[in-house]
């Protein structure tokens, strides 16, 4: 009898498991536990032919109630959920529960051997707008956490604002980061209170930035003023891209993508509109968070983006497109129901 009801429980379980072959922007993506994946403002890493997706474990709502979760996979349609690589525990209490832990991203430092990991730290109203940096020795954790602070301080002419900027440093928020061939990495980050982006050089072993920091050598201002965030960098032909969105919270706006000859800029806004298909306008009503370069395809890339739902944001759903950069530099990125990878081998060649 036991037997019997374990074997119908793994016949069951196969059932819930089914294996996926596409991918379903916007529709509800299950793990193969067959639970929703819960991994918000994703950043992926690329590991020994796994993929790594880390991100924000929202089941509990807003704010960081449970820490960064981790799933991996080997085609990018189907993820296990590795578990909790940076619970919210091992975090200074201020960020746990009703502080925020926002837009993890993780890169292997080659001279480490270590996984590094970088996210935006809040608490206060998203007043205290810290950069986090956590360590570990396997992709999926756990991660110990290094250190919280504000990479910059730099005086752009300061006004009285909500943050202390010139006591405690620019602010830090929405971020993303980058490896480049060269083995240098780099830091993109919303400051000056989310009006103008920095993008700063990592140190050699990627837990800070590189010091001492010369604006325009190590690091630099972009989109001066714009008001961006959601920043998405990918590279190609020698071209740097970043994708960004505007600052409406969890509401949707209108992306951008700029365009550099040098990762720190300067980066010069596109004149064509990337996307294209229903409510493009809005980014697909979603938001920018990651460029996956796909592997084994050279030239192929998948944005990933995150559609809010501000009612409740465990309910937030993936949304995942694959582009090409055409020879003139331009980007399209066309709305799709239902995709393969096999679009790389026909219309996107
Ligand atoms: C967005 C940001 C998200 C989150 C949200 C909170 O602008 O991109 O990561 O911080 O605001 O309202």
């Amino acid at each position: 009898m036991v037997l019997r009801i374990a074997l119908l429980g793994v016949c069951l379980g196969m059932v819930a498991q089914a294996q996926r072959n596409s991918f379903e922007p916007g529709q509800v993506w299950l793990d193969t536990e067959g639970k929703p994946i819960q991994a918000h403002a994703a950043g992926i890493l690329v590991r020994n032919g796994v993929y790594y997706w880390y991100g924000q474990d929202m089941t509990f709502g807003a704010e960081n109630k449970v820490g960064v979760s981790c799933y991996s996979s080997r085609d990018l349609y189907n993820w296990k959920r590795e578990g909790t690589a940076l619970p919210k525990e091992a975090l200074p209490e201020q960020f746990r529960d009703t502080g925020v832990c926002e837009r993890p991203k993780v890169l292997f430092n080659e001279r480490t051997g270590k996984y590094v990991m970088w996210m935006h730290l809040d608490a206060d109203k998203y007043t205290v707008s810290e950069a986090g940096v956590a360590v570990a020795d396997k992709p999926e954790g756990p991660f110990r956490f290094v250190r919280r602070f504000r990479p910059l301080k730099y005086d752009y002419g300061y006004k009285p604002d909500c943050c202390n900027q010139r006591e405690l440093g620019n602010t830090f928020r929405d971020m993303n980061l980058f490896l480049d061939d060269d083995g240098r990495a780099y830091v993109f980050y919303a400051s000056e209170h989310n009006r103008t982006m920095y993008v700063a050089r990592l140190n050699e072993d990627f837990t800070g930035i590189e010091e001492p920091a010369v604006l325009g050598k190590t690091w630099a201002r972009i989109l001066i003023g714009e008001e961006r965030e959601a920043p998405a960098p990918f590279k190609y032909q020698g071209k740097y891209y970043l994708f960004t969105s505007g600052c409406t919270g969890w509401l949707p706006n209108k992306a951008a993508l700029s365009v550099a000859s040098n990762p720190l800029g300067p980066y010069v806004t596109q004149k064509e509109y990337p996307m294209v298909g229903p409510d493009a306008e809005l980014t697909f009503r979603a938001q920018s968070t990651f460029v996956l370069p796909v592997q084994g395809k050279p030239g192929a890339f998948i944005l990933l983006l995150d559609r809010w739902n501000p009612k409740q944001l465990s309910e937030s759903r993936y949304v995942w497109l694959p582009f090409r950069v055409a020879a003139d530099g331009t980007v399209r990125v066309v709305w799709r129901d239902r995709w393969d990878l096999s679009v790389f081998d026909k219309e996107l060649r």
